[in-house]
């Protein structure tokens, strides 16, 4: 398996995994936009053969925009995880732990992040393990009826080491 940055060929591909595995969905512009913005921080796991089985899509949020802060005034640099998901027959080998330490290596190596932050359904326990459990976030409050569907978010915070 290889993990690399993610880059314009890839979107379809990484578009394609989305649509396979999570309800939330985007308009290739924004995953356009993502990649051309910050080319640093979003990753992709290949196969053997350069099929795109995982990804993660992140931005560097804007201070203003409630999502990557953590109180009005925050001016701290927030990178944000918009959306992780790995093909069901490829999970539990490790693979988006190591898409999300990459993201956030590059997060703070290339923007000086001090903060990542996500959202993620109060009900999807393997997320939920993998951000808590694995990499050591923690819930920053409740958004009821934050998707769709009205299930609730959990707003999940990370505090990145080398924070100034
Ligand atoms: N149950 C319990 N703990 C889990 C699970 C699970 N099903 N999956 C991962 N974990 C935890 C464990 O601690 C695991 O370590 P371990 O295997 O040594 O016990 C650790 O996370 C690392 O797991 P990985 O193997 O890196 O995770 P994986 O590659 O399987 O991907 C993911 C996890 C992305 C949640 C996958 O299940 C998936 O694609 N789900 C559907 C899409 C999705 O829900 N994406 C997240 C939405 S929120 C967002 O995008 C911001």
């Amino acid at each position: 398996m290889n993990i690399r940055l993610a880059k314009e060929h890839d979107l379809l591909a990484m578009q394609a995994a989305n649509l396979q595995n999570l309800p939330e969905n985007y308009s290739l512009r924004l995953w356009i936009y993502h990649i051309i913005t910050w080319p640093q921080i979003s990753f992709v796991a290949e196969d053997a053969k350069g099929r795109i089985v995982g990804y993660v899509l992140a931005k560097i949020a804007d201070p203003n925009e409630d999502e990557g802060s953590s109180a009005p005034g925050d001016t701290r640099v927030h990178g944000h995880i918009n959306s992780i998901s790995v093909l069901r027959t490829y999970r539990r080998q490790g693979l988006a732990k190591k898409l999300m330490l990459l993201s956030q290596e590059s997060m703070m190596a290339v923007y000086n992040a001090s903060v990542v932050s996500l959202h993620v359904r109060r009900s999807n326990k393997a997320a939920i393990a993998l951000y808590r459990d694995a990499l050591g976030f923690a819930v920053h409050k409740v958004e009821v009826g934050y998707y769709a569907d009205k299930e609730d978010a959990l707003s999940m915070q990370l505090t990145l080491p080398n924070a100034r």
